[in-house]
């Protein structure tokens, strides 16, 4: 039986990569894009090629009222989901505090923290008393626990994005709502353009990867298929680190 599922920031990088693999599990799959409708069309094309079948849908998940029309759009045509995934965010600029403008610090928060509140909620209202078997994916990092100077905007949005997903895994979980995370590492997507482009700094960031090597947007996109599958039907409120090791080697070297 297709699931609806709903995949935000789908028109690039990981959230494109979930979108085609739900599509590969025979899902329908509502791509939410924030600007570009090619890229996002691009993305309704992969998920069908995979076996799925897609619809585009423009969202700003900063904003309620669009994270409200976007649902509403999908609810109409589709029914309730059953699956979000979150992978909508930017990313961090390098700015230390003393330097970083608060209008950096609040676009941020509102993507990446306020932005999963916002989708979640509305999932699970749109769910209103469905029966349970359902699931949350957020796309965190592992800079949710391993911090880095100039990124105290990231690094306190992915870490307070942490605990939104504990509480929401104990809220729901009676009524059968799973709620997870993905703190990926060093992913090859647009968000590190410049290790896409420039093979010696590539090598250079790979070269502190246990695994040897950056990851791909279709392994996150892996793991999250089978967060939301019924083979983790006993996980809730984890936070899968998916990095090759990186985060395991913050205390080396001194
Ligand atoms: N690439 C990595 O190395 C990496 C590592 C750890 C975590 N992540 C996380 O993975 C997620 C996806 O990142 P990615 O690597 O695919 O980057 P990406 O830049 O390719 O994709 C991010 C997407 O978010 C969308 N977006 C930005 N602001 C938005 C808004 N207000 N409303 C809706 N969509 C919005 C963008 O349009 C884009 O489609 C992010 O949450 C990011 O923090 C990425």
């Amino acid at each position: 039986m297709p699931r609806t599922v709903v995949v935000t920031g789908a028109e690039s990088g990981i959230g494109a990569a979930c979108a085609a693999a739900f599509g590969a599990e025979g899902d329908t799959v509502a791509v939410l894009y924030f600007e570009d409708a090619d890229a996002a069309a691009a993305t309704v094309r992969a998920v069908e090629k995979a076996g799925g079948t897609g619809l585009a849908v423009q969202c700003d998940v900063a904003d309620q009222n669009s994270v409200d029309t976007a649902f509403a759009q999908i609810e109409i045509r589709w029914g309730t989901a059953s699956v979000l995934v979150n992978s909508a965010g930017l990313n961090m600029r390098g700015v230390p505090v003393r330097d970083m403008a608060a209008d950096q610090w609040d676009k941020l928060v509102a993507t990446d923290l306020t932005g999963a509140f916002l989708t979640s909620r509305r999932f699970l209202t749109g769910r209103g008393k469905a029966p349970g078997d359902a699931s949350i994916v957020h796309i965190s990092s592992i800079h949710a626990f391993a911090v880095r100077e100039g990124g105290a905007d990231y690094c306190a949005a992915k870490g307070g994005l942490a605990n939104l997903v504990r509480t929401l895994a104990i809220e729901e979980a009676p009524r059968g709502i799973r709620v997870n995370a993905i703190a990926p590492g060093m992913i090859l997507t647009p968000m590190n353009a410049r290790a896409q482009d420039d093979a010696a700094y590539r090598a250079r960031l790979e070269a502190n990867i246990p695994l040897g090597r950056a990851g791909e947007a279709s392994e996150v996109a892996g793991l999250a298929v089978f967060l939301a599958s019924d083979k983790a039907r006993y996980i809730t409120g984890a936070q899968m680190v998916i990095d090759g090791g990186l985060s395991l080697i913050q205390a080396t070297g001194a």
